[in-house]
């Protein structure tokens, strides 16, 4: 998910629009929503020196760019190296899923169609989301301000990269991509009370001061990010953001002995 951990610094509070409403069907087209709270950090990845990845980056930029030009989405024609990144990392967090996540995030995976044998793309995401909850996915081409990726939720959007991380380092990226947003995220919004509690935090963002959107930015980090829920009496995770990757690369399941809450995700 392209949410960083530090607040805006420079974004004004914005008012709420007068024209705003709840209802699904008086949701903006993605055509006419505010771009202006978008702003891309810093690049800073195992790729960022690979001038070939580089270039690649610089492409998939160039259709979310494109996105915020026309509305429409544009899928990526991903190579047989980045399917193979995907089919790694898939593969081996699918196992970990199937020993430790809660049954709610395996049905949710399976009903977006997500596999461990292609790379989703964000129109087929989006078809069944519709379907679902009427939630959307926007292309972004990198991680952007906490004001930004909060706000695009009041209008049940996650803004989400399309590119994948470099192939140095499969099991590892500092920044989100197309397999933390797509593994790690995405099936959360399958869920119509997760849909509203990020539409809920993103109406407070789009008000919020500068030091209330830390405090968002961190209670949104740290439901979502790192999500749990209550499942027959025991604490499940609800996404691959739960397993974290330690030093020495061996893949551990993060649990959590305070600050635990519950919530309905039925
Ligand atoms: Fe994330």
């Amino acid at each position: 998910m392209a949410l960083t951990e530090t607040a805006a610094q420079s974004n004004k509070a914005q008012p709420i629009p007068s024209g705003f409403a709840s209802k699904e069907d008086d949701l903006p087209e993605f055509l006419n929503l505010q771009f202006e709270n978008i702003n891309e950090l810093h690049l800073d990845h195992p790729g960022a020196n690979d001038p070939e990845y580089r270039k690649r980056r610089d492409y998939i930029a160039s259709l979310a760019k494109r996105f915020r030009e026309t509305g429409e989405v544009t899928d990526v024609e991903y190579t047989d190296q980045e399917q193979k990144i995907w089919q790694h990392v898939a593969s081996r967090l699918e196992e970990l899923h199937q020993k430790h996540a809660s049954p709610f995030y395996l049905k949710a995976k399976r009903d977006l169609g997500i596999t461990n044998e292609r790379i989703p793309q964000l129109t087929e995401m989006n078809r069944r989301l519709a379907e679902l909850t009427g939630f959307r996915l926007a292309p972004i081409e990198g991680l952007v301000e906490t004001r930004g990726f909060l706000t695009w939720l009041s209008y049940r959007v996650m803004l989400s990269t399309q590119y994948i991380r470099h192939h140095s380092r499969p099991d590892y990226t500092p920044e989100p991509d197309v397999v933390h947003e797509s593994i790690g995220h995405i099936p959360m919004f399958t869920n119509p009370n997760f849909v509203e509690f990020s539409r809920f935090i993103g109406l407070g963002a789009r008000r919020a001061t500068d030091a209330q959107i830390e405090e968002l930015g961190r209670l949104y980090w740290f439901t979502v990010e790192f999500g749990l829920v209550e499942h027959e009496g025991g604490i499940k995770p609800t996404a691959q953001a739960s397993f974290r990757r330690s030093e020495s690369s061996k893949m551990h399941f993060r649990t959590t002995s305070n600050a635990v809450r519950s919530t309905s995700m039925k």
